[in-house]
């Protein structure tokens, strides 16, 4: 993601860890910040280094309700001892984490299939949406990231790879003029497909547009982009690995502000709180038709401790209050992040998001890159994001607290200072 510091301004330690890992470990891995952070432990909103030295995290919202939550520890580890299969048996975990993921949706919803990671999911839903509907063209945002398999990587402009077969995109504009702008862009790719001789199978959008740089309002513009796939008798993919599991603070899922009922939703990330656990949920019907023509098995999709850390993930997000924390927590943060724009509007341009999925915009990647390095320099740790990675990706575990909130402020008007200066 960014250059590395020279070697030798390394601590001797992560010289060492370094030097091992590029022995072994694939070149085409990357590692955040030009110097890398030896993560050795992890407890709520924090990581600690080898050092001791500890870091709010901000980037990673994979343990949505914290690191190593003492109830998901405990559950995993109960259920690591008891039983741990696959769903070829007839076990009780996936049934369960299926009814509770179903009570959270729209009564349109009515399938889940389990899967390890979010691309397995999104994978799946574009080959259903291609079954079904017998079209291929499928609509991205240009810098959409929806995973690591071939056909995803082609249905994910931001990696710079090329687009896929029948992929089309549309650009995606930071603040959106009106809710009618969206359904524009999409009834625009839609003629060009029929331009090209592509019959339509599915739009694939992350709801909260993360790799877009966060793009949120106004609330309600899918609307419109869901009545005009369905006029074409193609399908809506409501990408929830970001957005999911309450971080908007309006609800489980990112695509309830947006008042629609998508054909498949798709979730991974903070499912498990960091274990491997990812699900595509889609109408009863559709898992139907895609029954008739095939079948689906997945050795560790929906396996027992899968399973109990989904549930356990669940079980905290709603003894905790965690959707009610990310919308007040996260609406202050925004808040104290657009005062912070206002005193540095030539560093922070404008402030996005929902609840604690915050997008602040820069002037360019090497001033949003100088942020973040600064920031981990500071003890916070966020990432990059957007066209150019111009943006700042704010994405704390829900679980954070108004005093964690107001250091991640204090760190970075500090850092915005010195950018400034
Ligand atoms: C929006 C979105 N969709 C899908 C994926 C892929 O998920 P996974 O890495 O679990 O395969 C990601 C991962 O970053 C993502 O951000």
């Amino acid at each position: 993601m960014v250059s590395q510091m020279p070697m030798a301004t390394l601590t001797p330690d992560t010289q060492s860890l370094l030097a091992r890992r590029e022995r072994v470990l694939s070149p085409s891995y990357r590692l955040f910040y030009e110097e890398p952070l030896h993560a050795v432990r992890g407890e709520g909103v924090w990581l600690y280094d080898a050092q001791g030295r500890r870091y709010l995290d901000a980037y990673n919202n994979v343990p949505v309700a914290g690191h190593c939550h003492p109830h998901i520890v405990e559950q995993v580890t109960r259920q690591a001892s008891v039983l741990n299969t696959h769903t070829r048996y007839l076990t009780e975990l996936p049934v369960l984490v299926a009814e509770r993921l179903l009570a959270t949706m729209p009564a349109e919803m009515g399938s889940v299939i389990l899967t390890n990671s979010g691309s397995e999911a999104n994978d799946l839903a574009i080959r259903i949406s291609r079954m079904v509907t017998g079209g291929t063209g499928v609509i991205v945002t240009d810098c959409a990231y929806h995973g690591t398999s071939d056909l995803l990587q082609g249905m994910s402009p931001v990696t710079g790879l090329p687009l896929g077969k029948d992929v089309f995109t549309i650009s995606l504009p930071l603040e959106m003029p009106d809710p009618a702008a969206f359904t524009a862009l999409v009834r625009d790719a839609l003629d060009r497909m029929r331009e090209a001789g592509v019959k339509p199978a599915a739009l694939l959008v992350d709801t909260i547009f993360g790799s877009d740089g966060a793009v949120s309002d106004p609330v309600g513009f899918l609307k419109g982009a869901v009545e005009e796939m369905h006029r074409e008798g193609a399908f809506v993919i409501a990408d929830e690995v970001q957005p999911g599991f309450g971080r908007t603070g309006a609800g489980m899922w990112g695509f309830a502000r947006h008042g629609i009922v998508p054909d498949f939703v798709t979730m991974g990330k903070p499912m498990g709180n960091g274990h491997p656990v990812a699900a595509l949920v889609t109408r009863r019907e559709i898992a139907e038709a895609f029954t008739r023509h095939q079948r689906y098995f997945n050795t560790f999709g929906g396996s027992s401790v899968s399973c109990a850390a989904a549930l356990a993930t669940m079980d905290v997000i709603e003894r905790e209050g965690l959707i009610a924390n990310a919308a007040t927590v996260g609406g202050y943060l925004k808040q104290k992040l657009s005062d912070l724009a206002a005193r540095h509007p030539n560093i922070l341009t404008s402030v996005r998001g929902a609840g604690l999925f915050i997008g602040v915009q820069t002037p360019s990647g090497e001033i949003a890159t100088r942020i973040v390095n600064g920031l981990r320099q500071s003890g916070v740790l966020i990432g990059g994001a957007g066209r150019g990675n111009a943006a700042l990706k704010v994405r704390p575990p829900l679980p954070i607290t108004q005093d964690e909130a107001d250091y991640l402020i204090q760190q970075f008007e500090q850092v915005i200072q010195t950018t400034a200066g």
